[in-house]
């Protein structure tokens, strides 16, 4: 019982020395499983700035683009790295949807992960080319439901939040056959093809289509959260639910991980400063000028964060088969 004792003595002593000691001067790096420009990668460069102020100025961030395969080769990247608190992986509902796209995914979402905590809630907006044959939402849905397989619709890889919402549009509107799908590495790169007109469509958070809609680079047919978007710029877009997609309800979530295996006392410094600066006015501004909400401090406790995860592979599950898309 004794030696149980010092033991627990000295893990303990080693532990809250890694708290003092981190995140010391190596800088703390965010990877973003998409590439630069897009809405990820938005909220970890704004996160990043906010977090900083809140560990007292004194912890470097940089933000580190691993795209490729719907987010699934940066979350392996992290999930692999080493659990010292300086590598976190900031990642959307791909952490939710991958396990029901990818039947080999080199990593396990719950088990090799440290929750932190939620960061956001982001609507999503169906957009097209400015030359897009549709000009309203009854255009597009009468124009898919008879020229799918004619037209395509990008996204940012299999289980990004743009693939997942055009699979579950697409099966809400009974499409006969499916749209052609075109791949980025993010939807940075796919808004700038739909912009140019080398796409047609595209699904994505209002984080990145805000600005390019308000531009008038873009046309925008409808929303797909549940209740109409407040901005004033958006808030004459209709829901798919009031398009009569019912139930139709989809937002994309933000949360932040480390790897499994990271001194409780490290996971507790990182988690602390997370709460704060979801808190910081700055970042709360910058957030809802694009239409994102800031999740409230009981969301980033990361039980509930795990705990609404676990439920929303097993939500996602059926959503996604019934869309009957894999990938291997
Ligand atoms: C997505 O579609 O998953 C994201 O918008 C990808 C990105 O952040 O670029």
């Amino acid at each position: 019982m004794k030696r149980l004792l010092v033991l627990a003595a000295a893990a303990a002593a080693l532990f809250s020395a890694q708290a003092q000691t981190f995140p010391g001067s190596k800088p703390i790096t965010f990877v973003v499983p998409f590439a630069a420009g897009g809405p990820t990668d938005r909220v970890a460069r704004d996160l990043a700035e906010a977090m900083r102020k809140s560990m007292g100025g004194g912890a470097n961030f940089v933000v580190e683009n691993v795209n490729g395969a719907g987010g699934t080769i940066g979350a392996n990247k992290v999930a692999k790295a080493t659990p010292d608190g300086h590598t976190l992986l900031l990642h959307h509902i791909g952490m939710a949807s991958a396990p029901s796209l990818y039947r080999k995914l080199q990593y396990k979402p719950v088990e090799d992960f440290e929750y932190l905590g939620m960061i956001n809630e982001v609507p999503m907006t169906l957009i097209g080319k400015p030359q897009f044959v549709a000009n309203t939402y009854r255009d597009l849905e009468n124009t898919i439901r008879t020229d799918a397989a004619k037209l395509n619709i990008a996204h940012a890889g299999l289980g990004s939040a743009s693939h997942l919402c055009g699979l579950m549009w697409q099966a809400a509107v009974n499409a006969k056959e499916p749209m052609t799908t075109i791949p980025f590495g993010g939807t940075a790169p796919a808004m700038n093809a739909l912009v140019g007109g080398q796409v047609d469509m595209m699904c994505d958070q209002t984080t990145n289509t805000t600005g390019q809609i308000e531009a008038g680079r873009v046309k925008a047919y409808a929303v797909t959260t549940a209740k109409p978007l407040t901005s004033a710029l958006l808030k004459d877009l209709p829901t798919l639910q009031q398009m009569g997609l019912k139930n139709f309800n989809l937002t994309i979530w933000h949360g932040l991980y480390a790897p499994k295996g990271t001194p409780p006392a490290v996971l507790a410094q990182l988690n602390t400063a997370l709460k704060l600066a979801l808190k910081d006015p700055d970042f709360i501004k910058k957030q809802e000028g694009l239409g994102a909400v800031v999740v409230n401090d009981k969301r980033v406790d990361p039980a509930a964060h795990k705990a609404f995860v676990v439920a929303e592979i097993s939500k996602l599950k059926p959503v996604i088969e019934a869309a009957g898309k894999f990938a291997d």
